[in-house]
């Protein structure tokens, strides 16, 4: 168990706390969704009762390792502002940290909050740079990591860092690993995971670690065409990863070596073209004509996949089962997050498309854990260690 900032003394102490505030934004810089920084929230306000000074530190989008505009922090600064209802002190360095940044943060009173410019506009933050490392560990005595959301990243700020200065966990981080760590490691069962997504090859990884330890798989979204392709269906004109089609073989007969159950579509709504108000139709999932494409489950694979949830008493699920972004394709995708809102089953939804389809649909709140996660929660369900929260202290 990895210490966090209830087990330390803060007061008076200059905490450098990582947070992953890489929310969307339109193209007006407005933010488009805020879960990620009202996620942060409950760790910033403990910090600044409990009289800590508060630096704090994120990347924002993919920036080419010099400052763009496009990526600055500044939009963020703002929303944090107005929802802690306190002002926001923004050192808006091109270089991330410069001496009026140190004075800044030297400055700062007990209690008070600084965001650092996004640290990706420095080249040394991915490439793990220590000298970087050293520059942002210089600004405070602790170090705080809560952004689980790149806890999958080994960078200056979310590991180089933590081997410079006293490394403990925040509330979202903690919260994150418990759930994830749960549902994985400690469920109650049967465990159900239900994968969804474009790509076999993204989850590939994730369905070998999930056939150990889930009691049933579902499988949906464009993922399952290279599964039904594989085993001699007819797929149309369906997205399919052409060299994958062994690999899905293998993973369909090590589910069966394990005796997992694993359940692909019956039946999809399929499109005469990628566009919302094509002409549609369902059909077979392994009779599919020419000229049609799959774009999300069909009836029957809904009723076969609710079936399954009912079943169920914790359940993770990673990836939309269907074009959920346009209506006409939404059903499939839909009607699997109202059955998990419905279900009494302990659900953790893996971060990235499918949180953002429970938003959505708002049922969020119907949920018991959407990770803020999208590739950090994949790589949690591969099994894999994430550099952010191994170079952590134990408890
Ligand atoms: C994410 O959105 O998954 C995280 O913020 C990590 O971003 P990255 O994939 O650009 O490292």
């Amino acid at each position: 168990m990895k210490k966090n900032i209830k087990d330390i003394e803060l007061s008076g102490k200059a905490v450098v706390l990582r947070c992953d505030f890489n929310v969307p934004l339109d193209e007006n810089n407005v933010i488009t969704d805020d879960t990620r920084i009202s996620s942060a929230l409950p760790t910033i306000r403990y910090l600044i009762e409990h009289k800590a000074k508060v630096i704090l530190l994120s990347h924002l989008g993919r920036p080419k390792g010099g400052f763009d505009s496009r990526y600055s922090l500044q939009p963020v600064a703002n929303r944090l502002s107005e929802l802690l209802q306190q002002p926001i002190r923004f050192a808006a360095s091109e270089r991330v940290v410069d001496d009026s940044v140190r004075r800044t943060a030297a400055e700062l009173a007990p209690g008070q909050v600084m965001l650092l410019e996004n640290v990706r506009f420095r080249q040394e933050e991915t490439d793990n740079d220590p000298a970087f490392a050293a520059e942002l560990a210089a600004l405070g005595d602790i170090y705080v990591n809560d952004a689980f959301g790149t806890a999958h990243r080994a960078h200056a700020s979310t590991e180089g860092i933590a081997r410079l200065l006293p490394a403990v966990s925040g509330f979202l981080l903690g919260k994150e690993i418990a759930a994830l760590g749960q549902a994985l490691e400690k469920p109650e069962h049967p465990l159900l995971a239900i994968l969804g997504g474009s790509k076999v090859s993204d989850k590939i990884s994730v369905i070998e670690n999930l056939l150990k330890k889930v009691d049933i798989l579902l499988i949906g979204g464009a993922m399952a065409y290279t599964f039904i392709k594989a085993q001699g269906g007819q797929i149309g004109d369906s997205k399919v990863e052409a060299d994958r089609l062994e690999e899905a073989l293998k993973l369909l007969n090590l589910a069966r070596q394990n005796q997992t159950p694993l359940y692909l579509p019956v039946d999809v709504k399929a499109a005469q073209a990628f566009a919302n108000d094509a002409p549609a139709a369902v059909y077979a999932a392994d009779a599919i004509p020419t000229g049609w494409m799959g774009l999300d489950i069909g009836p029957q694979t809904i009723e076969l996949f609710k079936e399954k949830i009912t079943q169920a008493r914790t359940v993770i699920w990673n990836g939309p089962l269907g074009v959920f972004e346009m209506p006409n394709f939404a059903a499939g995708t839909l009607a699997i997050a109202q059955a998990l809102a419905e279900s009494e089953a302990k659900t953790v939804i893996g971060g990235g498309d499918s949180a953002a389809a429970v938003t959505q649909f708002g049922l969020a709140d119907k949920i018991w854990h959407i990770s803020t996660g999208g590739g950090a929660s994949l790589e949690f369900l591969e099994g894999k260690t994430l550099p952010g929260i191994a170079a952590l202290e134990d408890k």
